[in-house]
Parts: C-alpha cells; structure tokens; sequence
C-alpha cells in the first residue's frame, strides 16, 4: 500500500513542473515515480531538463528519454523533486537510505526550491528511528566513527553505527564512499547534530537535510497533504 501512497504524493508533485523548467531528479522508489511521471509529460510534449541523483535515476531518466545535463552544465536549478527518509517538524529531513545523500544534498543546495515527495508513514515527530546514514571516506574509518560517536554523546545520543553492507561487501556510494548508518533512535536536536558532523573530516556528508526542503507532499490513507516552509 505504501508503493501506492509514494505513486500519489510522485504524481501530484508534476502539477509544480513547469515548461522550460531546470529540475533536480531524486533516487529512491518516491522519486522513480516521479521520474516516471515526468517521462510520460516529456513524452506529452512538456520541455525540461533534469539533472540525477544517482547512477539509477539518470538510467531510468535516459530509458524515458527526460534530457539530462549536469550540475557544470546547469549550475542553477529552478526544483528538485525527491523523497525521503524521515520528514521532522520544521521538515528537517533524514535522507540517504539509498545511499545516495551527497549527491542528493548537492542538487538540492543547487535547487531554488525542494519538493520532498512521501508516503505518510516518513512524516514523524522526531527524527531518528531510520538511523541517520552518512557517507564517509575509507581512510581512518575507525577513527572517523570514534569521532561521530563523542559527537553524539555530547548530545546524550548512543547507537549501534554500522558499516552499510550489500550482498557481502561494503556498500560503496557513486562517489566510491562508505555509508555509516548510526541507530541512535531519537535525533532531537537534528541542527546541533548537524553542526558536530559537519566538523568531521571523514565525514563526506551527512543524511540530515535542514533549510532545503520548501514543500512535502504526503499521501495517506486521508488523501494528499501539502506543508510548505
Ligand atoms: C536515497 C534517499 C531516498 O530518498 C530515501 O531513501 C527514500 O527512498 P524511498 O523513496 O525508496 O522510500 O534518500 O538516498
């Protein structure tokens, strides 16, 4: 049933496209819904071109025949579309569960707005029962994960802080990172944690997502919610 709600919130973000329109693609199942969508209006005749997230995105952009650039090409983007995680109050987002938050939180900063597209079961109270990915550089890991780990003590946070693994080997990002995803179980204070992650050098970028998203679309049992910044 979520598959369906993520289908709704992708379809519904369209309305926001415009002609002529330079967009940021997201990665996830939300955002190939959208990406989906966007290659049935490409097909309709609607003019834009997308710059991916991810390896998979731009293949799937390109089975769709959506024109693609790239951030060198198109420095400035009018709207990213992409999903999320988990969606906290002041729509701080955790993202990266697909392993592709760096590139994702690049296009994003790059965007002038966010559309964040969502089944209702990512839109929580408090953040931090996805544990928070963060993409890391192999060299000094264990250090890397003593620093993230006093990082988080001094905010009262403690988890398990795992090296993402895929079919027995360690994950690696498009970029050839490491993802550590730490299960601290509630992030409270996602800003202040934020501050900390990005001090560490080995952390190549973190999954908290603060002041980039300006609209959520959430599908529910109840229908579409839309919550702007
Ligand atoms: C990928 C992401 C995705 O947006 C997030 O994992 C949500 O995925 P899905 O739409 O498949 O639930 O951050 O890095």
């Amino acid at each position: 049933m979520s598959d369906q709600y993520k289908k709704q919130a992708a379809e519904a973000a369209i309305e926001f496209v415009q002609g002529g329109m330079r967009l940021g693609l997201g990665t996830g199942s939300t955002a190939a819904h959208f990406v989906r969508a966007l290659g049935a209006a490409v097909a309709g005749g609607l003019r834009v071109v997308g710059v991916p997230t991810s390896v998979a995105t731009a293949q799937l952009a390109e089975s769709l025949n959506i024109p693609l650039t790239t951030l060198d090409e198109t420095p400035e983007l009018d709207l990213t579309v992409d999903g999320a995680d988990e969606i906290g109050p002041g729509l701080v987002l955790v993202k990266g569960g697909g392993g592709a938050l760096l590139r994702e939180k690049i296009v994003a900063a790059a965007s002038g707005r966010m559309i964040v597209i969502a089944d209702q079961s990512k839109h929580v109270e408090c953040l931090g029962a996805f544990p928070l990915p963060m993409e890391v550089i192999e060299f000094g890991l264990g250090a890397t994960r003593n620093a993230i780990e006093r990082a988080a003590s001094s905010l009262g946070l403690a988890g398990d802080i795992a090296v993402r693994g895929k079919d027995g080997q360690p994950f690696r990002t498009d970029s050839g990172n490491l993802i550590l995803d730490a299960s601290f179980g509630r992030i409270p204070e996602p800003k202040a944690l934020a501050g900390l992650l990005d001090r560490i050098p080995g952390v190549v970028e973190h999954g908290l997502f603060i002041n980039l998203a300006t609209q959520i679309i959430i599908a529910g049992p109840d229908g579409l919610e839309k919550i702007s910044a």
